[in-house]
């Protein structure tokens, strides 16, 4: 399209132009103008960043204008991508994952093929505690090492953003070094991929994940160390608080004690909430005006009301169901109730080792009654809400962050259908 001598420019500054995308599923939250469908889908489009930020979004035949700003404005002139007819969506969002450990627990997952419950090894010191014990053994750079190898594997699979929850060290000292460990994954990010495609990382503090061993007879000391030891040192290395609120873990008057100090000190918050039984965690996520409430296997119709009306996230961990072989919670409950509903993986050595996000929204589709529209909205834009970055990441808008899932696909509806293999060509990141 030529520019018309008539009308002012449209000034739109520019440093990368994607070209030639077959399919760009914004999942926007607001109309885009040549955008169909509650994905807000744009057929032959383009799309352009400047700084990180995407300035512009439209068809690829009205980028024109894009190419006549100024050069002095850009010296080094638009970089330029061809999408080759690709599906585009904005990666994934991975709201929900314990990535900091050391060890493995493949015995345990086939005692429970067996028959042993996780219940059952929880309660005989095992799940958790056996990876507590791998994590405190291992070196820093070890347990770097293997959360990086992690990392990547997630990348390759689409996702862009990553929450990532302390909860094996359960001292202060392993619990310190896991959230430095979160930390630089960040700042390692940042330089190794020379600022591309490096994956956000979000820290979590999940002291309250179990009761570590040396506290087994006097659980009130650890929560006590929780609450006046590790909260208050470690503010400003984790932006969330959780806490594992269960009958093999903390108790409702604990994990209230643990979110309300919490919060004073200014910790968004998270709970592992109704996962194994009605602990009444999702009550208290929506008493404490939580960010989001996760797993909610057991939660009832009141507890999700309670949950919608305080505007908590509802995030679904469809891999423990896999894992665990454990019924899966029905999505349209939820979405029929009018909850923002989120799916992570739940990465962990115990109930969920699983790194993809596509394997997710698979099992979301296939065994929760979820729509691929749905799946692929709470694996982006509601993933951004369970970590309140929905003004920043999760859909692809003008004055969003610039993180895309590049699919070797030409149609979405390939998603979910084509199952078991990696749809994802690569991601595309830019700060
Ligand atoms: O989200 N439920 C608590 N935490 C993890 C499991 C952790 C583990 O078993 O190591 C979960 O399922
Ligand atoms: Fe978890």
């Amino acid at each position: 399209m030529l520019p018309d001598p008539f009308q002012p420019q449209l000034k739109i500054h520019t440093s990368t132009v994607i070209r030639n995308i077959g399919q760009l599923v914004t999942v926007a939250q607001n109309p885009i103008s040549g955008a169909t469908g509650v994905l807000q889908i744009i057929e032959h489009a383009a799309l352009a960043v400047h700084n990180g930020v995407i300035t512009w979004i439209g068809r690829d035949d009205d980028t024109g204008p894009l190419f006549l700003q100024d050069p002095a404005e850009n010296k080094e002139g638009i970089n330029l991508v061809d999408a080759q007819g690709a599906v585009i969506t904005p990666g994934f969002v991975d709201s929900h994952t314990h990535l900091v450990f050391a060890g493995d627990r493949a015995e345990e997952f086939h005692l429970r093929r067996a028959g042993t419950s996780y219940g059952e090894l929880l309660a005989q010191g095992r799940g958790i505690l056996t990876t507590m014990q791998a994590t405190r053994e291992a070196s820093a750079e070890t347990l770097l090492e293997l959360a990086t190898k992690r990392l990547n594997t997630m990348r390759n699979f689409g996702t862009t953003t990553v929450e990532v929850k302390t909860g094996y060290g359960l001292n202060v000292a392993t619990e310190e070094a896991c959230l430095r460990i979160i930390n630089n994954l960040n700042s390692l990010e940042q330089s190794s991929f020379n600022q591309q495609n490096n994956i956000r990382v979000i820290p979590t503090f999940l002291g309250a994940h179990s009761i570590p061993p040396e506290y087994k007879n006097s659980r009130d000391n650890y929560v006590d160390l929780i609450v006046e030891e590790m909260l208050p040192s470690f503010v400003g290395l984790a932006r969330f608080c959780d806490v594992f609120c269960e009958r093999e873990a903390f108790t409702l008057e604990e994990s209230r004690r643990i979110l309300t100090r919490a919060r004073e000190l200014g910790y968004r918050l998270k709970l592992h909430a109704d996962q194994l039984s009605p602990s009444g965690g999702s009550r208290l996520a929506a008493e404490l005006g939580a960010t989001s409430a996760d797993h909610l296997d057991h939660a009832s119709n009141d507890d999700l009301d309670a949950l919608r009306a305080a505007g908590v996230v509802a995030t679904l961990l469809p891999g423990c169901s896999y894992s665990l072989r454990s019924p899966y919670p029905s999505a349209r409950r939820f979405i029929d109730r009018g909850l923002y509903v989120a799916l992570a993986t739940d990465f962990n050595p115990g109930t969920s080792y699983c790194e993809n996000m596509q394997m997710i929204l698979d099992l979301a589709m296939s065994s929760m009654g979820m729509s691929l529209e749905e799946a692929l909205t709470a694996t982006t834009i509601n993933g951004a809400r369970a970590l309140s970055l929905q003004d920043q990441i999760g859909s692809l808008e003008v004055g969003k962050q610039c993180e895309l899932a590049l699919w070797s696909i030409k149609d979405y509806h390939e998603i979910g259908y084509h199952f078991g293999v990696n749809l994802i060509h690569s991601v595309l990141v830019q700060r």
